[in-house]
């Protein structure tokens, strides 16, 4: 007989705070990086994308005014699409009152700002949200990376950075830059058997939808040498039922209660 399948240890489980530790602070913020430091999050996931001045932003939407108040500031700007605001502009933001007044006048960081937020022993899972409205956006990433002393080294070192998206070719793109730097793919839905092997001659990790992730999938995904990290769980319940399913990671607005259950199992 078969021995019955183990689950993962749940120490191995990677908790990652998604746009930072988002359910208790301004997503893609510095306070809300700086919120998952704090709770020891393993890994911050944020988003970026580029300001029509070529610099690089943390932004999820590619429009501004769900987390902003852009529409007030910039009247006359819609649709207020991230590509066509400079920084300059983006700095007269406020990214925080939308989420609470105790996080008025947040701004909306750049990509370095992020960097120099994390804890020594926080990782980066970089997601390149919309890229290919930004073309270069990934040369330009890994150059902006590289140019923070000893981030690049360190962070490779210990495993510490993931670049990931839903645009596959932008990940393989970014592979040919940078075959050094660990790639995710993001899916909404079930990929294929044939995008699954595809992949697993050039990417590290497959990070899906919980929705769409089952049994099957997690031991399809580690039989091809990937890990697996799903987004998004916010309920205890769904983390305990995906930490037995095997997954190596899992994105979360609430990485507090996450870190808790795992420590406490
Ligand atoms: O990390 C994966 C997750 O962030 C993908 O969805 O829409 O929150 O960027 P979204
Ligand atoms: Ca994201």
């Amino acid at each position: 007989l078969a021995a019955p399948a183990q689950a993962k240890p749940e120490a191995d489980v990677v908790d990652i705070a998604h746009r930072g530790s988002s359910g208790s602070a301004p997503e893609n913020t510095v306070a809300a990086v700086e919120y998952a430091v704090d709770q020891r999050s393993s890994f911050v996931e944020v988003d970026v994308q580029r300001s029509a001045d070529g610099e690089l932003v943390i932004m999820h939407d590619v429009t501004l005014e769900r987390t902003t108040n852009v529409e007030e500031v910039f009247p006359d700007r819609a649709p207020w699409n991230v590509g066509d605001f400079t920084l300059e502009e983006m700095r007269q933001l406020d990214a925080g009152s939308w989420f609470s007044p105790d996080f008025a006048g947040e701004p909306v960081p750049t990509l370095r700002e992020v960097v120099e937020a994390l804890g020594p022993r926080t990782g980066l899972l970089l997601e390149l949200k919309s890229p290919s409205l930004y073309p270069g956006i990934e040369a330009q990433i890994h150059e902006e990376l590289s140019s923070i002393p000893g981030y690049m080294e360190r962070s490779l070192r210990t495993g510490r950075l993931v670049v990931q998206s839903f645009d596959i070719d932008s990940m393989r793109t970014y592979d040919e830059i940078a075959p050094e730097v660990p790639v995710g793919l993001l899916y909404g839905s079930q990929p294929t058997e044939e995008e699954l092997v595809e992949a697993s001659t050039w990417a590290e990790q497959v990070n899906p939808s919980y929705r769409v992730t089952d049994a099957a999938l997690v031991e399809r995904i580690h039989e091809l040498g990937m890990t697996i990290s799903v987004y998004t769980i916010n309920s205890g319940q769904l983390m305990r039922e995906y930490i037995n399913l095997g997954v190596d990671g899992i994105i979360t607005n609430y990485p507090g209660v996450l870190r808790d259950i795992l420590e406490h199992r």
